[in-house]
C-alpha cells in the first residue's frame, strides 16, 4: 500500500457516508441473526433488488431456525425457486439442522464458528459475525477488493490469494472495535452505489474523493487489476 493512507480514518469516513445515504433494505432493519444469515446467503449470488421479495417470502414461511430445520426439503427448494444456485438452499437447511442439534437452536456467534457451517465461507462469516454479533471482522468480496485497490492505487491483481489476504489483513488492523457491522455494510454500499463495478465510478459522491489514488491519477479503468484469463 502507498504510505499516507490512514485506513481507519477512511473507514470512519465511509461509515459517515453510509449513515447519511444508505439504501433502506429489509435485512438492515432487523437484529435477528437468523434473518441476517438468510439475507447473506441469498445475497451471495443474487442482486439486492432480486433478493428482497424472496427474503420476505422465506421468512414468512420459515420464521426461525427450527422451522427451517424441520421443513420438508421440497418446501425450502420451492421457496428458493428462481434464485438459482440451489446448493445454497440445501446447505442452509443442513446448517439449520446443525444449529438445532449442536447449538440448541442458537446461531454460533463468532467468525470462526460460523465458518464451520455449510454454505458459510469467509465473506459470509465476516458479514454475519459483524452485522449480527458486532464482531470486529471485515467481509471481503470483489467489491471490497475493487474499492480498496482504487483507494490505494494498488495494481496487484486482486485474484491472487495473497492480495486478498493482504487487503483483509489491512482492513482487520484498521477495523473499529465497535461498528464492524456498519463498516462492512458501508463498504458494500460504496461498492454498490458509488464506486461501481461497471462504468465510471461516481467519485463526486464518494467520501474518499479527496484522497483516492485512482481518482487523482485517473486510473479507475485500470483498477482493480486482474490476472490475465487462461484459455
Ligand atoms: N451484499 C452482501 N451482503 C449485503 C448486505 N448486507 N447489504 C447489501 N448488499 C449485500
Ligand atoms: Fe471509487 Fe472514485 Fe471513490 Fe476512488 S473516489 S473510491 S474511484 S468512487
Amino acid at each position: 500500500m502507498k504510505e499516507g493512507i490512514n485506513l481507519s480514518l477512511r473507514l470512519k469516513e465511509v461509515r459517515e457516508f453510509y449513515q447519511t445515504s444508505h439504501r433502506a433494505l429489509p435485512w438492515r432493519e432487523t437484529d435477528d441473526p437468523y434473518a441476517i444469515w438468510i439475507s447473506e446467503i441469498m445475497l451471495q449470488q443474487t442482486r439486492v433488488e432480486a433478493v428482497i421479495g424472496y427474503y420476505h417470502r422465506f421468512l414468512d414461511a420459515l420464521p426461525d431456525v427450527w422451522h427451517l430445520a424441520e421443513a420438508e426439503e421440497e418446501t425450502v427448494l420451492k421457496l428458493w425457486e428462481g434464485l438459482g444456485y440451489y446448493s445454497r438452499a440445501r446447505n442452509l437447511q443442513r446448517a439449520a439442522k446443525i444449529i438445532c442439534e449442536q447449538y440448541a437452536g442458537r446461531m454460533p456467534q463468532t467468525y470462526e464458528e460460523l465458518l464451520k457451517l455449510p454454505g458459510i465461507g469467509e465473506y459470509t462469516a465476516g458479514a454475519i459475525a459483524s452485522i449480527a454479533f458486532s464482531e470486529s471482522v471485515p467481509a471481503v468480496d470483489g467489491n471490497v477488493l475493487r474499492i480498496i485497490s482504487r483507494l490505494t492505487g494498488d495494481d496487484t491483481p486482486i485474484d491472487l490469494p495473497a492480495q486478498k489476504k493482504k487487503i483483509t489483513r489491512m482492513l482487520l488492523d484498521a477495523f473499529p472495535e465497535e461498528g464492524g457491522g456498519e463498516t462492512n455494510q458501508a463498504l458494500m454500499e460504496l461498492g454498490a452505489t458509488v464506486c461501481l463495478p461497471v462504468g465510471r465510478p461516481k467519485c463526486e459522491l464518494c467520501p474518499w474523493q479527496e484522497v483516492c489514488v485512482a481518482k487523482r491519477e485517473e486510473l479507475w479503468q485500470e483498477l482493480p487489476k486482474k490476472l490475465p484469463k487462461k484459455n
